[in-house]
């Protein structure tokens, strides 16, 4: 089959020329495989590559049916649909794009792109499939491409181009063996990083680093399949030095007090960091009263006047406003929420020797050497302690974390003007700051 209207040859060579993949591209556009399979860190291109297979499909074989498929209906028409719009020409659609339910571009020469979602209420059975996309793969529930997707492609001997950022070992990972492996022929498997794209600049790579552990980063960077589960804090060892708890207040730092309450029979971790990210203080307290709790807080904030309270709000709101009335300014977090992103941002800390822990806190440092992540099917990554062992300690230090850039901040003026022989606005410098 051929594109033999002159509209749409023209497009075809509009959009070649108009847009030059990189080299990484270029080997997985180039390649005859039916299926390639893509593993490729975040902002490799992934999807704009993916866009202009399908859309040169489409245009070069008429009357083909071609499905772009992703785990939710809005990354379908932000990543396939809204990319696709710009580079086809009107003069060789059939009709206006549909908008609604499923999206859809239909073409002069009978061929059709159409965008759906993995999403268990979108039944993704229909029509054979002459090509298929799959976006973000590692996030496509195995039942849509075992059960719905890949039967699509055998009367028509479909082909497919199966793409994402690495999700755990599931049946992406799979399919990219099944490409590495000799004994599929109509497989391939490419793995490249970000950094493959001359497009996007390394120190942004590099920026993310700030913000997630270097496992994570290995996945959304590097495009690695790392295990599904394993421990989180590796390295915590090399972060203990040893000194005794608790650490007298210093008027030249600034505090972050961290505190995660107990639910159900568990404790109630309390951490204090100084603006370096130093561990100064620690406790833990089971099965005593709200009143108790809060008593125990304010004793704290009251010893090492914290520029920042991070509490754990997520089941009770009260305590928080209790502390608030009683003068501790607290950032009320919904930790159950932000307790993926937390974890992660705890890690990458801890990796950059942002944090230093003590000797003196057994417990804090045996629950980080415990903890465990674990990737679901779907490619979601939880934390959690494993059964038997308690994480109160370690949400509690992920708390304190997260204020932390605010307490350094703090810190470090008070550091400025103890050098500069001032001590802020209020011009009281007689609280034991030393002047120079
Ligand atoms: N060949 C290319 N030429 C110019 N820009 C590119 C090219 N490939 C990707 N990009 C740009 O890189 C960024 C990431 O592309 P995208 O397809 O969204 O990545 P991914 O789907 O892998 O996250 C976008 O800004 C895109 O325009
Ligand atoms: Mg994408």
């Amino acid at each position: 089959m051929s594109a033999d209207d002159p509209a749409t040859e023209e497009n075809i060579e509009v959009v070649r020329t108009l847009w030059e993949p990189h080299p990484a591209q270029k080997a997985i556009m180039e390649h005859p495989a039916r299926f390639r399979v893509v593993a490729a860190g975040r902002r490799f291109g992934k999807s704009v590559m993916a866009a202009h297979l399908a859309l040169e499909y489409a245009l070069e074989h008429p009357n083909a049916v071609v499905w772009w498929v992703a785990p939710t209906y809005d990354q379908a028409n932000s990543y396939g649909f809204d990319k696709i719009k710009p580079l086809a020409s009107p003069d060789v659609l059939a009709e206006e794009p549909k908008r609604t339910k499923p999206r859809r571009f239909a073409f002069d020469n009978g061929s059709v792109i159409s965008f759906r979602s993995a999403e268990r209420e979108d039944s993704l059975r229909g029509p054979g499939i002459d090509f298929l996309v799959v976006d973000e793969a590692g996030s496509v529930p195995e039942r849509a491409f075992t059960e719905e997707l890949r039967p699509a492609l055998s009367d028509t001997l479909g082909e497919a181009v199966i793409i994402g950022t690495p999700r755990g070992r599931n049946w992406f990972y799979r399919w990219f063996q099944r490409g590495k492996s000799p004994d599929h022929d109509d497989t391939v498997a490419f793995q490249a990083p970000t950094e493959a794209n001359p497009h996007v600049p390394n120190s942004e790579i590099e920026d993310a680093k700030s913000d997630m552990s270097e496992r994570r980063h290995r996945q959304e960077y590097g495009a690695e399949f790392i295990d599904d589960t394993g421990g989180v804090f590796e390295a915590v060892r090399d972060r203990v030095e040893e000194y005794d708890l608790p650490v007298d207040p210093d008027p030249s730092t600034a505090y972050a007090v961290g505190a995660d309450l107990a639910r159900f029979e568990d404790y109630t971790a309390i951490v204090v960091l100084d603006g370096d990210g130093r561990l100064v203080a620690f406790d833990r307290l089971q099965e005593v009263t709200w009143t108790r709790i809060q008593t125990r807080i304010e004793e704290f904030a009251e010893r090492y006047a914290p520029a920042a309270v991070s509490i754990d709000a997520t089941r009770d709101n009260k305590l928080v406003s209790d502390l608030e009335q009683s003068g501790v300014s607290v950032t009320p977090v919904n930790f159950t929420s932000k307790k993926e992103p937390m974890i992660e941002n705890l890690v990458a800390r801890l990796e950059s020797d942002e944090i230093t822990l003590s000797t003196d806190a057994p417990t804090l440092i045996n629950e980080l050497e415990v903890f465990e992540y674990e990737t679901t099917s779907r490619g979601t990554v939880t934390y959690s302690a494993p059964s038997g062992f308690h994480d109160d300690a370690v949400d509690a230090l992920a708390l304190a974390s997260h204020v932390l850039p605010r307490v350094r901040r703090v810190a470090s003026k008070r550091g400025d003007d103890d050098e500069n022989g001032r001590s802020g606005t209020s011009g009281n410098n007689s609280n034991g700051l030393k002047l120079r």
